[in-house]
């Protein structure tokens, strides 16, 4: 099969892109390494199934070029991480929201079978747990750029759905907070990657706020083994599929989409200085997305970052 992955050179994209070269598949990776790195894909250029352009996925006569002759496609290529939305929130949503329709579009327009993906930011500040698929929205003001995210995704969705019932066959996954090898403390569940940071250097490990809010994680073989379209049902399946998973805690239940169960931050901490089997510092700090005309985040998020 050959699949399209856009922003395949990030996090979640690159350990998706080794499954599918695993798996027999020719990948193109459409990356243009805005917060993806090209170490996430170093150890497969040269391989004759790998094929890497460096470019936005907003340049949509370059994409034309290439969606033809793809099976499937996997639209991961977003603006993501907290710093990145609040530091160009217009560059952020023209990513997010143009670029999801030009990909979409190119999808229609050669009938691709295409999976999106979203996120658990699109819960906002619910706290009512488990989520459910069709659960409401709750979203503070459009004064903080941070929610421009969860409506950037919302609206992506929107777009899924509507061709969704034109019968593009199309699925949604919203990953919640997914961590492993290559995370980067920039991006998504960065608070993962800084908790460990700091903790192998010795330095307190930051809480931002009273340690209480929570947070649903992922671990990345879960992330993508949750991703519909892996298994290779290119192309068969209509309509739309919605799947929100975690990380099983039930040794050897292997994959299996359960409703999200938070997990305190301090608790997170509390683990660590097991598993380090030393001394962890925690020190208190103001809240992540402080800054001039914010106000602070939610503190109850089952969700995402
Ligand atoms: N990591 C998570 O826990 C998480 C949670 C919810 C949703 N998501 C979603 O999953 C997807 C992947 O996230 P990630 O954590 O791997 O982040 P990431 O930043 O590592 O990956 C995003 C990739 O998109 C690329 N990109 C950005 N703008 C682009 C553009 N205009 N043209 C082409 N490429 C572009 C980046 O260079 C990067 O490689 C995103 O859509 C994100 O919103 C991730």
């Amino acid at each position: 099969m050959r699949v399209l992955v856009t922003g395949g050179a990030g996090y979640i994209g690159s350990h998706l892109v080794d499954a599918l070269i695993k798996r027999g598949d020719e990948v193109l990776v459409f990356d243009n390494l805005s917060t993806g790195r090209i170490e996430n894909v170093r150890h497969l250029l040269g391989l004759p199934a790998f094929h890497f352009i460096n470019d936005s996925i907003l340049n949509e006569a370059l994409l034309e070029r290439f969606i033809p002759s793809m099976d499937l496609i996997f639209h991961l290529a977003a603006a993501v991480g907290v710093r990145n939305i609040l530091h160009d929130p217009l560059a952020a949503i023209n990513t997010n929201v143009r670029g999801t329709e030009v990909v979409l579009g190119l999808a229609f327009k050669y009938w691709k079978r295409l999976v999106l993906a979203s996120s658990s930011e699109i819960y906002g500040k619910a706290s009512h747990v488990p989520f459910r698929e069709d659960d409401d929205r709750v979203l503070g003001s459009t004064g903080v750029a941070r929610w421009s995210y969860s409506m950037s995704k919302a609206i992506d969705e929107h777009f899924a759905l509507a061709y969704a019932v034109k019968g593009l066959p199309i699925s949604i996954v919203r990953y919640f907070n997914s961590y492993g090898p290559r995370l980067d403390e920039r991006g998504y569940g960065s608070v993962v990657a800084n908790f460990i940071r700091q903790a192998l250097r010795g330095d307190p490990i930051t809480v931002h706020g009273d340690g209480k809010q929570t947070r649903c994680f992922t671990y990345i073989e879960d992330t993508v083994a949750g991703t519909p379209g892996r298994r290779g049902e290119g192309g068969r399946r209509r309509g739309l599929q919605h799947r929100q998973h975690q990380r099983n805690e039930h040794p050897g239940a292997g994959e299996d989409h359960q409703a999200p169960r938070p997990v305190q931050i301090a608790r997170a901490v509390q683990s660590l200085r097991g598993l380090l089997r030393r001394g962890v510092r925690g020190h208190a700090a103001p809240s992540a997305v402080g800054g001039q005309g914010q106000t602070p985040p939610r503190l109850h998020s089952p969700g995402g970052s």
